[in-house]
């Protein structure tokens, strides 16, 4: 069944050989605050910058918290198990208007780069959203010259679609985008 958003959800823990997801806690602040100082993060994802330690008692307590209280986004802090270091964030958002689509996002703190961590996190991210949520369409969206998380989306198995004019909005500031797309059907 496809949810709708404003339905209430559980908090959902998705657990991977290496990582656990868990929707972001108060003990996750500074870790999100020290991560999103990176200028990667900044100059790729929606993040405000400068990043103050505000922005991320916002991303714990009121973005992340919201969606999962209405059911509009799944957000989580990806933990690594051996160490229980938060490595990065994943999240899924339901688009307004189109029931059964859903837009995916990720970053990863600098220094757990490299490991295929973000791509096992979205690979478990994507499986759950489309088998357990039941969503027809996950769309993968990136300013255009984001190789890197690029190259994330389509190890996960998202396909290309095209890039977007003047589409995404960073800031105040509109980017050509790349968009990706994986549906339930992939799945197979
Ligand atoms: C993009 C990002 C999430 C990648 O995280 P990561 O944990 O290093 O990714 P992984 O280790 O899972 O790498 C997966 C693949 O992507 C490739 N990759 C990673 N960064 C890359 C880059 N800058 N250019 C090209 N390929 C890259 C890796 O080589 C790997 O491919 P492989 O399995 O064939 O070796 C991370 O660099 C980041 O947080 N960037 C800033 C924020 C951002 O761009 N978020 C996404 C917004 S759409």
């Amino acid at each position: 069944m496809t949810e709708q958003p404003d339905t209430p959800v559980d908090p959902v823990v998705l657990t991977t050989e290496r990582l656990v997801l868990r929707p972001p806690q108060a003990c996750d602040l500074e870790a999100v605050f020290a991560a999103c100082q990176d200028e990667e993060i900044q100059r790729w994802t929606v993040v405000p910058s400068p990043y103050r330690l505000e922005d991320a008692e916002y991303f714990v307590n009121d973005l992340a918290a919201n969606g999962w209280r209405t059911g509009e986004a799944r957000i989580w802090c990806v933990l690594e198990r051996a160490s229980g270091a938060m490595v990065g964030t994943q999240g899924i958002t339901l688009a307004p208007g189109r029931p059964g689509s859903a837009e995916v996002g990720w970053w990863a703190a600098k220094e757990y780069r490299g490991r295929g961590y973000t791509v096992e996190a979205a690979r478990a991210v994507a499986r759950y959203g489309l088998t357990e949520l039941g969503l027809r369409r996950l769309e993968w969206q990136a300013y255009v010259g984001n190789d890197g998380s690029r190259a994330v989306a389509e190890r996960v198995g998202y396909r290309f679609e095209g890039t977007l004019r003047s589409y995404a909005e960073q800031r105040g500031v509109f980017h050509d985008a790349w968009v990706a797309s994986l549906l339930a059907t992939d799945l197979d």
